[in-house]
């Protein structure tokens, strides 16, 4: 090397590192909301790569950060479908990835080992219930990440797994392989899976059937900010490239570790099928407490040389096998159906079974979701039927035992009149449910709607519970949201149960529910399909009851996330006299049936307009000028792009931006030619 190279080393050096770094700003600044540099941070660092680069033109890269503008452009460089309409690049396999054989008992690993050299060391693992994912770093640095796909091809869904907080992005050592690929698994861990769910019930939306399903979902979202709120999660379990270190699977997997990657510490090497039985038996109980699923355990030859004896079939590698956990599934009596009707009205068909353990718990009930469902098994009243704890937790039906004779007890068809309150069900088309029409005089969606508005977020009244507002309901108190801000004292304290003390407690919580603000309490009224996040953009939009009573399905649909149907739905209920009624009572009450002035246009002058704000100023901060827009009718936005009306330009504003807005025409204002615009 001469000297002159010597010199430039470290500097060409820094200018990669500065790339990959600002590379990295951008993606967690537009695309995760997360930032990591504050503006000044990443002007001073762009400028330095810029003054690298011109030092350097040899280094020339139309992918450099400074040669990409504003955030769609870098969302697009880091393959984020969605955008542009773009979908996500399919890319061929370095090594093809192969599904694994599957074994069910001792006898089969027995059959299994047998063909193995003789001495030969198994290493057991758990079998992660997720999505395989194949991770390429080059020169250490994360480049692609592709699904299974057909196993010669997959998706590139980089973006989205680079919301995984264990995934390194990038290893600072030296002492890794110029290319290597890390396979693993992608999930969602149950907690997760579960808080998804739940919010999808309360939006209305179908929910996932289990973990596996949820994280499929999700690895394909176009929106990574939406993946990296859902929290998915990688356990690593296999290395491959060329030249790598260690001479077993073993060694490989401690290596990656040491690299920084998530591997999970299940890992034992086994000498014997009674090390490998007695591990299964471990795991088959333990994985309960897991955060996240596991189906069964993967055996594999330990010793590379080994491995690459054995080989593979078409589909499979012959030095390594799955061992599935037994379905956990049980025969029993299907003694009556009976119907729950939910707070929308929706009428779900219920198992109820002759008691029959499963998985450590009784099982009694079992949904049935809808008749579809029903009529797809053929069941009925009197057929003994299988049950499943589908994903280890909601007892399914999967089937009926076809080996006896079938009558049951006779004909089934699903009801055709609610079986609460007797109106006449309907059935909506395309969807798979029927609904009792009978909101106001329905018994189980008085209360539902009275459950749901008085629910931790919704207006957080302690002190009613389910079982209160069942007793207070039976007792002509409660018929609607309204009634609990009649409720006095002594009618509380004269139920049975309830006494003095709870009614003290209830009217406090009754009270203080007076404070809460209005985006909740439009989330408490409790409008299909208007879930807490749709209720916050509708209320931030429209920022009263009276302004939003008259709102059109048109205004409506304009407000992000807001679809023809959750317009229609917030039209009709105010065209529902009874519920204007009952806001005029709540009203009437003292809650927050508005929110903050300050939130409100003052006027119109900017109405339509979507402004960008950038860089420093004197005048006012960036929030002062972020509500001026707003209250002046028009949209802040975090990027320039063509739809930009103009940019508010401070002191220092960011070269990305600034040749951004200059390609496209966008005019810059300063704040005092803002301040002016907007002037009375
Ligand atoms: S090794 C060539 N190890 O199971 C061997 N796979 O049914 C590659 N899986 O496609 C696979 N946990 O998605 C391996 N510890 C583990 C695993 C595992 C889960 C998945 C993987 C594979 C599928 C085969």
């Amino acid at each position: 090397m001469d000297l002159f190279s010597q010199i430039e080393e470290p500097e060409r050096e820094e200018l990669l590192s500065l790339r990959r770094e600002l590379e990295e700003a951008n993606y967690k600044y537009y695309v995760l909301n997360q930032p990591t540099l504050s503006d000044r941070e990443f002007d001073e660092k762009m400028h330095r790569l810029q003054d690298l680069e011109a030092m350097f033109p040899d280094m020339y890269d139309p992918k450099s950060p400074t040669q990409q503008v504003g955030s769609d452009l870098d969302v697009q460089r880091n393959n984020v479908p969605g955008t542009k309409g773009s979908k996500f690049e399919t890319v061929k396999h370095k090594y093809p990835m192969l599904s694994l054989a599957n074994s069910y008992s001792r006898e089969e690993i027995e059959d299994w080992v047998r063909k193995l050299p003789s001495g030969v060391e198994i290493v057991c693992e758990l079998k992660y219930d997720g999505l395989s994912i194949s991770l390429w770093y080059e020169h250490g640095v994360l480049v692609r990440a592709l699904t299974r796909g057909d196993g010669q091809q997959g998706d590139d869904v980089i973006a989205n797994i680079k919301t995984i907080p264990s995934i390194p992005w990038k290893i600072d050592r030296n002492d890794v392989p110029a290319f290597f690929e890390l396979r693993g698994e992608v999930l969602l861990p149950w907690t997760r899976f579960e808080a998804l769910n739940k919010e999808r019930e309360e939006q209305e939306e179908p929910l996932f059937a289990n973990p596996r399903n949820a994280a499929s979902g999700t690895l394909k979202l176009q929106d990574p900010r939406e993946v990296a709120r859902r929290g998915l999660e990688a356990y690593l379990y296999y290395m491959i490239g060329e030249n790598l270190p260690g001479k077993t699977h073993f060694e490989r997997l401690e290596t990656a570790k040491a690299w920084g990657f998530h591997i999970s510490d299940a890992i034992r090497v086994c000498h014997s099928v009674d090390e490998v039985m007695a591990y299964i038996a471990y795991w088959d109980t333990e994985r309960k407490n897991l955060p996240v699923a596991t189906d069964g355990i993967v055996l594999k030859v330990n010793n590379l040389a080994e491995q690459e004896e054995l080989g593979y079939t078409a589909k499979t590698p012959r030095w390594a096998i799955a061992y599935k956990f037994p379905a956990e599934k049980q025969l029993t009596l299907l003694k009556e159906i009976t119907y729950q009707v939910g707070r929308t009205g929706v009428v779900t068909p219920v198992a109820n079974l002759e008691p029959v353990q499963l998985s450590g718990t009784i099982v009694q009930r079992a949904t049935l979701h809808n008749e579809d469902f029903i009529k797809s098994l053929d069941i009925r009243p009197g057929n003994r039927v299988w049950v499943e704890k589908g994903g280890e937790i909601i007892p399914k039906i999967t089937g009926k035992d076809e080996g006896l004779p079938v009558t049951g007890y006779g004909d089934y068809s699903f009801p055709t009149t609610c079986p609460e309150c007797g109106a006449t069900l309907v059935r909506v088309e395309g969807e798979a449910a029927w609904r009792c029409p009978n909101e106001a005089g329905c018994p189980p969606q008085i209360k539902g709607k009275i459950e749901h508005f008085v629910s931790r977020k919704a207006m957080n009244i302690d002190g009613l519970g389910e079982e209160t507002i069942d007793l207070l309901y039976r007792q002509g108190l409660l018929h609607n949201i309204a009634d609990i801000y009649d409720l006095k004292s002594e009618d509380i304290a004269a139920q049975e149960r309830l006494g003095e003390k709870s009614a003290q407690n209830m009217l406090a919580g009754i009270e203080a529910s007076k404070q809460v603000p209005w985006a909740r309490v439009l989330f408490a009224l409790g409008i299909r399909m208007v879930g807490e996040t749709t209720a916050k953009k509708i209320a931030k939009r429209f920022i009263s009851i009276d302004s939003l009573q008259w709102a059109t399905a048109e205004q409506l649909c304009a407000i992000e996330d807001v679809g023809p149907q959750i317009a229609e739905n917030v039209v009709k209920y105010f065209e529902d006299i009874r519920n204007i009624e009952i806001l005029d009572r709540l009203r009437k009450a003292g809650l927050q049936l508005e929110g903050e002035a300050a939130e409100e246009p003052t006027s119109d002058k900017l109405a339509g307009m979507s402004i960008v704000i950038s860089g420093t100023f004197s005048q006012h901060s960036r929030d002062e000028y972020k509500a001026m827009i707003e209250a002046n009718g028009g949209k802040n936005s975090g990027s320039v792009s063509k739809k930009t009306s103009f940019i508010l330009a401070g002191e220092n504003m960011g070269p990305e931006k600034r040749k951004k807005a200059e390609d496209l025409g966008i005019p810059l204002k300063t704040e005092e030619e803002f301040l002016e615009l907007i002037k009375n």
